[in-house]
């Protein structure tokens, strides 16, 4: 039974402490968090400017619902909380990150977002409006980007997850919001289409514009060549 997830019911207001957005650089925010995470900063967690600008993408208006699709130590949520008048939601399966993404909350007061311990196949989508994904299943695929031997890694569960968001993905509808940073963007389905980028490409917001595949249209290259 998947895990329903609902936005806090608070009406929202920027009301937690806003100095570190603006105050800090990345490795100064950073060195907030436990050793071993804040070396791994610089491959996994998204930098401070890029995480502003993704959540200014997807909050289209006051209250709009973000999820993180494996949020890490929480850097997205909480910078994304901060900038704009979202609630942000982070699912992560490994308990050291989400303890970590929970301090962090905490220090800085951050009160719309939360952390939920879990894997993303027991989430569903439909308590949310808007999605950011930056390469969480690739450490399935790629041992170079393992981040630590607590949960399982196997290709077959880059090809599940990618998979599982693929299909609630599409079952969103017209105008959905997604950005991804970095990755295959094997994860967005080909009824989203990329509207904008930024950060020489390597962010993008992708848009529901269709909601099946016509026949007339030429299929577009296919991001998941071994899916087929
Ligand atoms: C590259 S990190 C990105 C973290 C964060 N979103 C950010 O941008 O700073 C990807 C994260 O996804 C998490 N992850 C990978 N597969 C997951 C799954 N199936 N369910 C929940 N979390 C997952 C990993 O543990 C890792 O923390």
């Amino acid at each position: 039974m998947p895990t329903r997830l609902y936005p806090h019911s608070a009406s929202p207001r920027i009301e937690s402490d806003s100095e570190f957005l603006t105050a800090f650089r990345d490795h100064e925010f950073d060195k907030d968090f436990p050793e071993h995470i804040y070396e791994q900063s610089a491959c996994h967690w998204t930098p401070m400017d890029v995480c502003q600008m993704a959540a200014e993408w997807l909050v289209e208006k006051p209250g709009t619902r973000v999820l993180d699709i494996g949020c890490g130590p929480g850097k997205f949520c909480a910078i994304g909380a901060n900038a704009t008048l979202g609630y942000f939601t982070g699912v992560e399966q490994r308990s050291r990150l989400v303890k970590a993404a929970r301090e962090l909350l905490e220090r800085h007061r951050i009160t719309r977002a939360e952390i939920v311990h879990g894997n993303i196949t027991t989430v569903a989508f439909d308590a949310f409006d808007a999605f950011y994904l930056f390469n969480p299943f690739e450490e399935n695929i790629l041992p170079m980007l393992r981040i630590d031997h607590e949960v399982e890694m196997e290709s077959r569960l880059y090809d599940d997850y990618t998979l599982h968001v693929q299909t609630q993905l599409e079952r969103k509808p017209l105008g959905t919001r997604v950005v991804t940073y970095y990755g295959s963007c094997a994860e967005v389905p080909e009824c989203y289409e990329c509207v904008k980028t930024a950060y020489d490409g390597t962010l993008k917001l992708w848009l529901k514009t269709r909601t099946e595949v016509n026949d007339d249209v030429q299929p577009a290259p296919c991001r998941f060549p071994h899916l087929i």
